[in-house]
């Protein structure tokens, strides 16, 4: 069974795009057959995991307007392990042409469908934002991923994104599912940062992951090898953290079978 993961909030900057890339290279090096896809003009995920974006003649636009399948644009990232469906600036474009065509949120869905019998899991790194790019990957995905920042605001902001999963359970994906919570950038030593902390477990429980990821200068230097810190450099803190975090998923996967 294919789980398919979008990595989301809507706040920009919280470490999307470093759990996206870190987290897909940490399943492969656990066996697992991955698939990420860019669902961010910033094209960073892509960059990240060493493919230039702006030579691609061919990304995820193309495969959401229906142009061009799945499979034929994606592509091998040999730095990471895994599969990429890159992304570039065109697809800013996509937020206004989708609006005119049929099934517009479902296009993600849709494409992914022919390639999910070969992938065990499927990352979707979305933008900072609740729009029509967020909303076809929240329609493709089996759960929610939430990195988030333990700030001030972080708890408000997630109240507007609860209330956005909520409206495509309704409307347009019954099945979707918060996968978990979890913790970015974090400082132990701050007070703040402690207190929103234990304000979100008390809030989401054991949807909060126990991996915390740690405030480390490696995993921000990683994108401009063109690697994922996991396999750039596989024993700094910030690595070691999404590695625990791999293995935490594929133990609540292995769990949720077994129930
Ligand atoms: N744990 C960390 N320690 C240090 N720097 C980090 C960490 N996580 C992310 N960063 C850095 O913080 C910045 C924002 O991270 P990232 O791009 O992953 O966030 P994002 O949520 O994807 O951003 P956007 O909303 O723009 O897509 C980047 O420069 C990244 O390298
Ligand atoms: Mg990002």
């Amino acid at each position: 069974m294919t789980r398919v993961i979008a990595v989301t909030n809507q706040k920009g900057g919280v470490g999307k795009t470093t759990t996206s890339v870190n987290l897909a290279a940490g399943l492969a090096q656990s066996g697992q057959r991955v698939l990420l896809v860019d669902l961010d003009p910033q094209g960073n995920a892509t960059m990240g995991s060493g493919i230039e974006k702006s030579t691609l003649k061919e990304t995820v636009y193309q495969v959401l307007l229906g142009l061009a399948s799945a499979e034929a644009v994606k592509q091998r990232s040999t730095s990471g392990g895994y599969d990429l469906l890159p992304a570039n600036r065109e697809l800013a474009g996509a937020e206004v042409e989708l609006i005119e065509l049929d099934h517009r949120e479902l296009r993600l869905k849709m494409a992914l469908e022919p390639v999910l019998e070969r992938q065990d899991f499927v990352l979707i790194d979305c933008p900072p934002a609740l729009n029509m790019l967020t909303v076809n990957g929240l329609v493709a995905a089996d759960s929610v991923m939430i990195p988030m920042q333990c700030e001030y605001y972080a708890l408000e902001g997630l109240s507007d994104l609860v209330n956005t999963i909520k409206r495509v359970r309704q409307h347009l994906n019954p099945r979707l599912e918060i996968e978990g919570l979890l913790r970015t950038m974090f400082d132990p030593r701050s007070t703040l940062a402690q207190q929103v902390s234990s304000q979100l477990q008390s809030h989401f429980g054991t949807k909060v992951y126990a991996t915390v990821i740690p405030r480390n200068i490696r995993l921000a230097e990683a994108p401009s090898y063109g690697a994922p810190a996991v396999t750039f450099d596989g024993a700094c803190k910030g690595s070691l953290a999404y590695l625990q975090l791999a293995a935490e998923v594929l133990e609540r996967q292995a769990g949720a079978i077994a129930a």
